[in-house]
């Protein structure tokens, strides 16, 4: 049987893609330091699964624990590393502890995982690293650009991190996904997205709002030059997510790649404007939405949605589940997780 490390395996990326290991038959390991994370996700993960996964309270950048941990798991196939803060915003405010944290981690994971002859590893990584595109749908090939926040552009060092690192050594391997906007929940609504504070992503505030936890939601701008005026994006399924990290997982261990680096967008390929979201939201929760037009948010562009046909050509991979059920899963996890 296969053993997988996944670091912040209960984030919601994590969690998701922890349940889906588990259900392909994958022992799972999980490194979290619960900094953004719930340690319940453990008990949602044994119920839908009936495996409750060996959990590690580690902080990354600690490298010497991290060492220790590896000496107990030295037999690991692959790591996938998602543990990372990530709020846009914070991390202006905060770029050293940003890079601090998401590059100190990366390297002492590397450093751990090449001391233990670990080598196959899938990175996190995120469609910010495009910056504003120059052509879409983006494909893979696109030109990368320096992160217009610390935390976009810890991404983008991140993979040249891993990228040198597989240059440099002939058995290290690696996978970067490159996420478009993962919103939604597992259909048992037993694991989804609960960030702490205040939320900065479009989904999560929808639901909050819904669920009487703010007052409204400020549509970040309406005179962007799309059919409704609203940014777009390529909003893609939780769920559907999850499963292209398994895939990702077996490509590696089976020697299925191309070269020791590949790189995959994960997006549905359909960009949807933020009044879409909501109308979606509201059709299928049968909530009206509390809503206002605001300025743009600095930073944002308009409009970003990902070619699909790298992850279907190579990885054997495509997203199944449509905007309508991202938002009703979201919905029903945030009832569940209210006691709504
Ligand atoms: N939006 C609103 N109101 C809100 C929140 C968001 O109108 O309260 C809009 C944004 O302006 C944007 C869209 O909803 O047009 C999506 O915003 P998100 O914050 O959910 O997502 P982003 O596309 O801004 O951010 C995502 C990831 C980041 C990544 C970034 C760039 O969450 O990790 O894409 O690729 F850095």
């Amino acid at each position: 049987m296969n053993k997988v490390v996944v670091t912040g395996g209960i984030g919601y990326i994590g969690s998701h893609t922890v349940v889906s290991l588990i259900e392909k038959g994958i022992t799972v390991v999980i490194v979290d330091n619960m900094i953004n994370s719930n340690i319940n996700t453990l008990d949602g993960i044994e119920s839908i699964t009936g495996v409750r996964p060996e959990f590690h309270d580690i902080d990354m950048t600690d490298g010497t624990l991290l060492h220790r941990f590896f000496d107990l798991h030295k037999d690991a196939d692959a790591v996938i590393h998602f543990a990372a803060l990530k709020a846009v915003g914070d991390s202006s405010q905060q770029p050293i502890l940003y890079y601090r944290n998401n590059l100190f981690a990366l390297i002492n994971l590397i450093e751990g995982m090449q001391k233990h002859e670990i080598s196959n590893l899938v990175f996190s990584s995120s469609a910010t690293v495009y910056g504003t595109p120059d052509f879409l749908p983006i494909t893979e090939d696109h030109p990368t650009k320096r992160g217009m926040s610390p935390y976009g552009n810890s991404k983008k060092i991140g993979e040249e991190i891993i990228e040198d690192t597989v240059n440099s050594a002939e058995n290290f391997k690696a996978i970067s996904l490159r996420y478009f906007n993962p919103i939604g929940a597992h259909p048992s609504y037993k694991i989804g997205e609960s960030p702490n504070g205040v939320p900065n992503n479009l989904m999560p505030y929808v639901t909050q709002t819904a669920a009487g936890v703010r007052k409204e939601l400020s549509i970040f701008g309406d005179d962007y030059n799309t059919p409704d005026g609203t940014a777009i994006r390529d909003y893609i399924h939780i769920v559907d997510l999850a499963e292209a990290h398994v895939k990702t997982v077996e490509r590696l261990l089976e020697d299925q790649q191309k070269s020791n680096f590949e790189i995959f967008n994960l997006g549905t390929g359909q960009g949807k404007s933020v009044l879409e979201v909501i109308e979606s939201f509201e059709r299928m929760s049968g909530q009206k939405l509390p809503q206002k037009i605001t300025d743009r948010r600095d930073g944002d562009v308009e409009q970003m949605y990902s070619s699909t046909e790298r992850a279907s050509n190579d990885l054997g991979w495509n997203s199944k589940l449509g905007l309508d059920e991202m938002t009703s899963s979201a919905w029903e996890w945030e009832k569940k997780n209210r006691k709504i």
